[in-house]
């Protein structure tokens, strides 16, 4: 019988409770121990674990946020912090422990599988940006929850004639701010992943639109490229149209989880577990074409993920 550990950590996304239920109920329904560890890799060098049963993850798969809470931890960064929780896991009995998180959690997962204890991640994140995997836990919802937001900004937009700078999540990644930038008809995306000439992307753009009639904007700008406030200062200054910012926040990282985020965190938790049970080997879950698939940890930290050019060129092509 084997016996693993599950963890949230990192930024939360929604979903994460589904995948955590996916991997409780995977676990006992195949003869495992399942351990809930509490607040990440904090909570794992701290020994601060329970057992989970069916019911533990009762009426969960509807919820944001994640009942195992999270936390990003410094200590485990550090040799020390890593063999502290290595320690932890074999005082336990852990032979095993299931990461949900994001890039930087995975990084924390080969660590802790170099010291003896075998891994297997889960990716979940808002941001989409675990190169292995075409889609990660979060990111649909945090889109749909852009989308509501951006279109309620619209309204109030349209009525005063007005431009909106709405900054989106995603320090490093763009792949928020450009689909939801399409879902919404953004006139300009920026993301950090493309240059860009602000008077040619976003000043001449708009003047093009004011010709053609147009009379309120929104600019879709990714938490990573720069000061939206700033922007908006410039645009009111050259183009003269009156402009607001809008600081998406952290709104995005809350609420029900959508119908497709509830069945690939499901997927995911099922397949990682199954894998567990039947493996020692330190791997990364992911998606590929519509399937689950997994790749060994170390391959799959090296790999890189592209954002599509041609998406961003259809965006600008068609938003104007
Ligand atoms: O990685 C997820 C994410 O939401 C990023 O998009 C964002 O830059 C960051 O986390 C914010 O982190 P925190 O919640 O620590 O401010």
């Amino acid at each position: 019988m084997k016996t693993i550990g599950v963890l949230t950590s990192g930024g939360d996304a929604p979903g994460m409770n589904a995948a955590v239920r996916a991997v409780v109920r995977t676990g006992v329904e195949n003869d495992m121990k399942v351990y809930g560890i509490r607040a990440g890799y904090e909570g794992l060098m701290a020994g601060d674990v329970y057992e989970m049963n069916l019911r533990s993850v009762s009426n969960i798969i509807q919820s944001g946020g994640t009942i195992l809470k999270s936390a990003r931890s410094l200590e485990f960064m550090t040799d020390r912090g890593q063999q502290k929780a290595a320690d932890v896991c074999r005082r336990i009995g852990m032979d095993g422990v299931i990461v949900i998180g994001g890039d930087g959690s995975f990084r924390g997962a080969k660590d802790l599988s170099a010291k003896g204890i075998p891994c297997i991640g889960i990716p979940g994140t808002i941001d989409n940006d675990i190169a292995c995997s075409d889609e990660t836990i979060g990111y649909d919802t945090a889109m749909n929850t852009i989308m509501q937001m951006v279109d309620r900004v619209r309204d109030t937009t349209e009525s005063h004639s007005r431009c909106s700078v709405i900054e989106v999540m995603g320090r490093s990644a763009g792949y928020l701010a450009l689909y939801a930038g399409i879902a919404v008809g953004a006139t300009s995306i920026l993301v950090p992943e493309f240059e860009y000439n602000f008077e040619l992307d976003v000043i001449e753009r708009m003047r093009r639109t004011i010709e053609s009639g147009k009379q309120h904007f929104v600019i879709l700008v990714a938490e990573g490229v720069g000061d939206a406030a700033e922007m908006a200062r410039h645009i009111e200054e050259k183009t003269g149209v009156e402009t607001r910012t809008t600081i998406l926040g952290h709104v995005q990282r809350g609420g029900s989880p959508t119908v497709r985020d509830r069945v690939l965190a499901s997927q995911m938790g099922n397949y990682a577990t199954r894998l567990m049970r039947d493996t020692d080997r330190s791997c990364i879950v992911a998606t590929k074409d519509g399937n689950i698939v997994d790749y060994d940890i170390e391959e799959a930290l090296m790999m890189t993920k592209n954002i599509d050019i041609d998406t961003y060129r259809l965006a600008h092509e068609i938003s104007i």
